[in-house]
């Protein structure tokens, strides 16, 4: 830490009083695949059926932070590993206001997720692995990223010249070639309903 002589202000207001307020727990839904695997379209939609029913909630997404907060850093891995370290910041202040968040980045090496659980806690940390074949994400190619990458015309890309690790014991798994959006929606709210209690 460069900030030296800094001492933390406590507030009389705890993160469980705004818990309390808006009736719920908060917790981080961390989406973890392959780019075009359906990270973001999936924690929008959950998003969307949380707040039908009543609950605050935020999606943090790897393209619009890294268009803000991130937008200095690159793909190398000290990049994206900083890149998970602003965020898991980040996602603690609206964990600390009582949201249930939902993050949706590559997030490609375990011991940078690791890092990303033990930085926010592991109570309210909870892995989703978004699983879908290489193949089927680059067929997809919603972005035209992969030809690009394929043509060499971005070096790192995911999955083409960088690694994607697979979660070794995620909390839960959403196979996007195999089940439908409305399938992995309904799977989510399941699991989240449990928790927000
Ligand atoms: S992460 O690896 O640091 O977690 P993040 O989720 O923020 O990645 O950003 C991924 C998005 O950035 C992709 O969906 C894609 O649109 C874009 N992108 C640009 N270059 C790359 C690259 N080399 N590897 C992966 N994604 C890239």
């Amino acid at each position: 830490m460069k900030s030296a002589n800094t001492v933390s202000y406590r507030g009389k207001i705890t993160c469980e009083h705004r818990e309390n307020l808006l009736d719920q727990k908060s917790l981080v839904l961390w989406f973890t695949g392959l780019s075009g695997s359906g990270k973001s379209t999936i924690a929008h939609a959950v998003e969307e059926r949380l707040h039908a029913m009543g609950r605050l909630t935020y999606v943090f997404d790897g393209d619009n932070v890294r268009h803000g907060l991130c937008g200095d850093l690159d793909f190398s891995p000290a990049g994206r590993a900083e890149n998970l370290r602003r965020i898991s910041e980040m996602v603690k202040l609206f964990l600390d206001a009582g949201m249930i968040c939902l993050t949706a980045f590559i997030s490609p090496l375990r011991a940078d997720r690791e890092r990303c659980g033990n930085q926010i806690g592991r109570g309210r940390f909870y892995e989703i692995y978004v699983k879908c074949p290489l193949e089927v994400c680059e067929q997809r190619d919603v972005k035209g990223l992969y030809q690009m990458a394929r043509e060499g015309r971005i070096k790192n890309y995911t999955g083409v010249g960088s690694p994607y690790e697979e979660p070794l014991n995620p909390d839960l798994v959403l196979e996007t070639s195999e089940l439908s959006l409305l399938a992995c929606v309904d799977k989510v709210v399941d699991f989240v309903q449990e928790r927000i209690k």
